[in-house]
């Protein structure tokens, strides 16, 4: 049986919990579901910036539906990973096509739409339209590994032992289960930090289990994958989607694309092919450009 651990962690988040903008209670399921989409892989520090223009821009699914994919990878910014910008706006045709422009509230229905995997269904669920289910990112993850697993961090990947846990400890009304998913989140964001927990502040303390088995070094560091980006095939894209977006037609030489790491041609190479492979570039006349 575990112990209570809902209760302190929800009166935790009553008093620290930030108010970020998707939090507030006026904002639309649309609006919900770019922020769950940018947070996928971003902090939050970086999201709000996009987020605040993005949803100023393309209020509904339909008007991003509409929008030319330049501006919305211009939009997009820095927030890495651009695919995830060209997947929301075939959501947001997605949801104009098969949803009547509505963002489903059914996660099998999320899941049906491109860049929508099981926990954004769950994200957009809970938190636009209050239903009990549970959302699993990587915060809440960490929270129960240490809490009630006793592991510094989370398995690589979610497994199903993981799943029935969070299950067991999801409040059975569907309000109490919301303010209990967006609380552990944030409890995993601001004090159960994957480097440097603050143990200290944490309403946990008193009987979380990696803290009272002194805090044992991560079990799985062997099988971890490091996201190193110095170097990387990753860096490169980066370089040249910034030149694109930063060009005035979002068009620059093909020359000066191969030409944005020096002494590193074949990674240049790679990466322009990977970025048209991905539709995020394509070459005409000499020329590379941004998807119009
Ligand atoms: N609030 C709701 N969803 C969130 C998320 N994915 N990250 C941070 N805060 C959130």
């Amino acid at each position: 049986m575990v112990p209570d651990l809902v209760e302190p962690v929800v009166a935790w988040f009553a008093r620290e919990g930030r108010p970020l903008p998707w939090r507030d209670p006026a904002c639309t399921p649309w609006a919900i579901l770019v922020s769950e989409v940018m947070l996928q892989q971003t902090p939050v520090a970086r999201v709000i910036g996009p987020w605040t223009e993005w949803v100023r821009r393309w209020p509904t699914p339909g008007a991003l539906a509409a929008a030319p994919a330049a501006d919305v990878l211009r939009a997009w910014g820095r927030l890495g990973y651009p695919r995830r910008a060209l997947r929301l706006r075939e959501a947001g045709a997605g949801i104009v096509g098969s949803f009547d422009g509505r963002v489903p509230d059914q996660e099998e229905n999320l899941r049906s739409l491109p860049g929508i995997g099981s926990y954004t269904a769950a994200a957009v669920a809970a938190f636009a339209y209050g239903q009990r289910t549970v959302v699993l990112d990587t915060n809440v993850r960490r929270v129960l590994a240490r809490a009630v697993g006793g592991d510094a961090l989370a398995a690589p990947s979610p497994t199903a032992g993981e799943r029935a846990r969070a299950e067991s400890l999801l409040p059975a009304v569907a309000p109490d289960s919301v303010r209990w998913n967006v609380a552990v989140m944030e409890l995993g964001a601001l004090v159960c930090r994957a480097r440097s927990p603050r143990c200290d502040g944490c309403p946990l303390a008193g009987w979380c289990a990696w803290q009272a088995a002194g805090r044992p070094a991560d079990s799985y560091a062997p099988r971890r994958r490091s996201q190193a980006w110095e170097g990387t095939d990753r860096q490169v894209r980066g370089q040249i989607m910034a030149a694109l977006r930063s060009a005035d037609d979002g068009a620059i030489p093909r020359a000066d694309a191969l030409a944005i790491a020096p002494g590193r041609l074949d990674q240049a190479l790679c990466a322009l092919e990977s970025l048209m492979a991905d539709g995020l570039a394509v070459e005409s006349d000499g020329t590379v450009h941004l998807p119009r």
